[in-house]
This record gives structure tokens, sequence and C-alpha cells, in this order.
């Protein structure tokens, strides 16, 4: 969604402390909202496009474990299927049987967020206080690609 605030891809990373908290609290916020009764594991994710705009998501779980989704690709899901390709940022934060916990996102995630781009910079950590921050590319590095990109 439009409106949070945080500008361009530049502007984020002029207070990059203070603008890793508050997209991670905007993914604590929405943990809240994740469909988690198998696992207790509840995750909300905040993906920063580089126009500013913010799409969240949460993991969605399902009877037939395999077909659930997580947190990091519904909000992907959100944003690509608004027409964003270029994103600067995405926080993740999970709370487990209601206490908050870190997530770093998974190996599909790190596979279907590189497809975007390799400069995305990750953010997650046990709490605001504790955050960690790295680009896609060092959580994943020499990810599968159908051809060399230039
Ligand atoms: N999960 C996410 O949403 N993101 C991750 O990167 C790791 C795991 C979800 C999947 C499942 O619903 C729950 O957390 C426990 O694995």
């Amino acid at each position: 969604m439009d409106g949070k605030g945080f500008g361009d891809k530049n502007s984020f990373y002029q207070n990059l402390e203070e603008n890793s908290r508050r997209l991670y609290d905007l993914a604590l916020a929405k943990a809240k909202e994740a469909y988690a009764p198998y696992s207790g594991f509840q995750v909300g994710a905040a993906l920063l496009c580089e126009d500013g705009s913010v799409y969240e998501g949460v993991n969605i779980e399902n009877a037939s474990f395999g077909a659930g989704i997580c947190a990091e690709r519904t909000a992907a899901c959100c944003a690509i299927a608004r027409g964003k390709r270029r994103f600067t940022a995405m926080a993740v934060a999970a709370l487990k049987e209601g206490k908050q916990a870190s997530a770093p996102p998974c190996g599909i995630c790190r596979q279907f967020l590189g497809e975007f781009g390799q400069e995305l910079l990750v953010i997650f950590g046990k709490d605001r206080e504790h955050l960690q921050r790295y680009p896609l590319q060092e959580l994943l590095p020499r990810s599968f690609q159908l051809e060399e990109k230039p």
C-alpha cells in the first residue's frame, strides 16, 4: 500500500536504522493476521518497493501441509500483482505461540525474491532492537538463473 512515508531507495538508506525498525514494525503487526493453525508460527512480511509503496503478507497454512505459503512470498505476490518489480527492502517478523521470534527467510523465498533483484535488503530479528540486515545476494549466493545475467 502507498503512503507509509518511506520515500525512495535513497531516503530509506539515509535513515537506515530507523526505517528498518519501522518496516519491521509493519511486518510484526501483520504477523498477527497470519493463518498458522498447524505450526503456531505466525509470520508477517513488509516489502518496500522502490517507489515507496509497501505491500504486506502473512504465512497461510493448509491441512495439506505442502500447500502452505510463506509470508515473504504472499507479500511479494501482492506487490507483483500490482505491477511492482523493483524492491528496496523486506522486513520479516514472527510470533511463536504469541512471542516474538526471529524468522530469516527460507530457501524457497530467497530464490523467489531473487528473481526481482539481488540487492534487496532483507531485515529480520527477534525484536526491533536486534535486527539483522543482509542484501539478498549474501543470503543466497550463486542462486539459480536460467541465463547468466550481464
Ligand atoms: N514461514 C514463513 O512464512 N517464512 C519463512 O521464511 C519460513 C517459514 C512459515 C511457513 C510455515 O507456515 C511456518 O512459518 C512454520 O514453518
